[in-house]
């Protein structure tokens, strides 16, 4: 007999979504037009500025390793960009450059969890979160959210979820899958329950440029002690180029480092360059317009699917998704997805990827009986 598996390869689920992806990719090479609501990606190619400043990189033999913490200039362009946009001052010192807020998030929890270490996180929510905290050996605890509490964790249920193990919450606002924001008053109540309870919040800010009802403020802005992570994948239009950053506390930077050098030797140098222009005047532009472009998707598809019988609840205030209940629909969300793609060539994502199992890390039964909601990018 060869060797097994790793157990706790048992408690990642896959994303349910690729089922749906491949087949709309085979119904495509079939020759039938797909309409793609389901990948979590702008649609909008990388803004030109970026692209031109990375092939320029490329041809001048920018090709080699950075140092772990990312290019010296990009962490500078970073904290200009939160002193410009945000008024708030972040040392480059304490920033540092990821493969996208995927790598930020396991960074952050391999710097932080030890085996058998609780972390709060939303359910919905962003299912990766989970599994990095399973990959450390530690247990993530679903805290159901809905719409009475914006699909966000507060800070009633922090309280009440947070017991002697817990030593993290994870929050994304703007959130995927509900584009909800957690309101300023409650990051700040939230951060100090964490602290005064010995530990800390991740907050995720990826969606953060991609709101439609007035700016944001970053979590920064409120402590200098929170894991604060952000990504250019979302806002600045670059998911394959595979980079993010994140914002630390000053006594945990050479230990991530430590990590970083360890798992990532470094974020790719020459998407590094290319983010250099990120923060340019010219390229805000761009992304403005198609920020602007993404409200008005919006704007148009909401009204639309309640009109069609799907439920929600909350305008997605940012983000580009749409979380909607199929309830009166259908009882199998992923049943419904499939059989929307077929029909009618609108590939959708399966509730079922965000959560909705009351997991401890585990799925339990039969997960087409979970979910009546489905996800729509727009
Ligand atoms: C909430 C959230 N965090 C993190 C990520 C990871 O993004 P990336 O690694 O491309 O920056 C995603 C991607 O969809 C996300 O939705």
């Amino acid at each position: 007999m060869g060797v097994g598996t790793a157990t706790r390869l048992s408690a990642i689920a896959p994303f349910r979504v690729m089922e749906i992806l491949a087949r709309a990719r085979e119904l495509e090479r079939e020759g039938r037009d797909i309409v793609h609501m389901e990948i979590g990606e702008p649609d909008f190619p990388t803004p030109k500025p970026i692209c031109e400043a990375g092939m320029a990189a490329i041809a001048s033999g920018a090709v080699f390793y950075t140092p772990a913490q990312g290019l010296p200039a990009l962490r500078v362009a970073i904290s200009g960009f939160y002193r410009t946009r945000y008024g708030v001052e972040v040392p480059p010192s304490r920033i540092i450059v990821t493969t996208g807020a995927s790598g930020a998030l396991l960074l952050a929890v391999s710097a932080l969890v030890n085996p058998g270490d609780r972390v709060l996180v939303s359910d919905p929510g962003y299912p990766c979160n989970r599994h990095f905290v399973r990959l450390l050996d530690g247990e993530p605890v679903g805290v159901a959210v809905g719409a009475d509490s914006n699909y966000q964790l507060t800070p009633e249920l922090i309280e009440q979820h947070w017991d002697s193990r817990t030593i993290a919450a994870i929050a994304a606002s703007p959130s995927n899958p509900t584009g909800t924001i957690t309101p300023v008053a409650h990051l700040e109540t939230m951060t100090e329950i964490a602290r005064k309870r010995g530990g800390t919040l991740i907050v995720d800010e990826i969606y953060h440029g991609l709101t439609y009802e007035g700016g944001v403020s970053t979590a920064l802005a409120l402590s200098d002690e929170l894991f604060v992570i952000n990504s250019f994948s979302k806002y600045f239009n670059m998911t394959g180029w595979r980079l993010g950053w994140m914002v630390v506390p000053e006594r945990y930077v050479a230990d991530v480092d430590k990590l970083a050098q360890n798992l990532f030797l470094a974020a790719p140098t020459p998407a590094q360059h290319a983010a250099l222009a990120a923060f340019e005047p010219e390229t805000l532009a761009i992304l403005e317009a198609r920020r602007a472009e993404f409200k008005a998707r919006r704007d148009y598809l909401v009204p639309a699917l309640r009109r069609l019988g799907f439920e929600i609840p909350q305008m997605p205030e940012g983000a580009f998704y749409v979380y909607a209940g199929c309830g009166r629909l259908t009882r199998d969300s992923f049943a419904f997805a499939r059989d929307l793609l077929e029909r009618a060539g609108v590939a959708i994502t399966p509730g079922i990827d965000f959560g909705s199992l009351g997991f401890a890390g585990v799925m339990y039964g039969d997960p087409r009986s979970y979910g009546i909601e489905v996800g729509f990018k727009f």
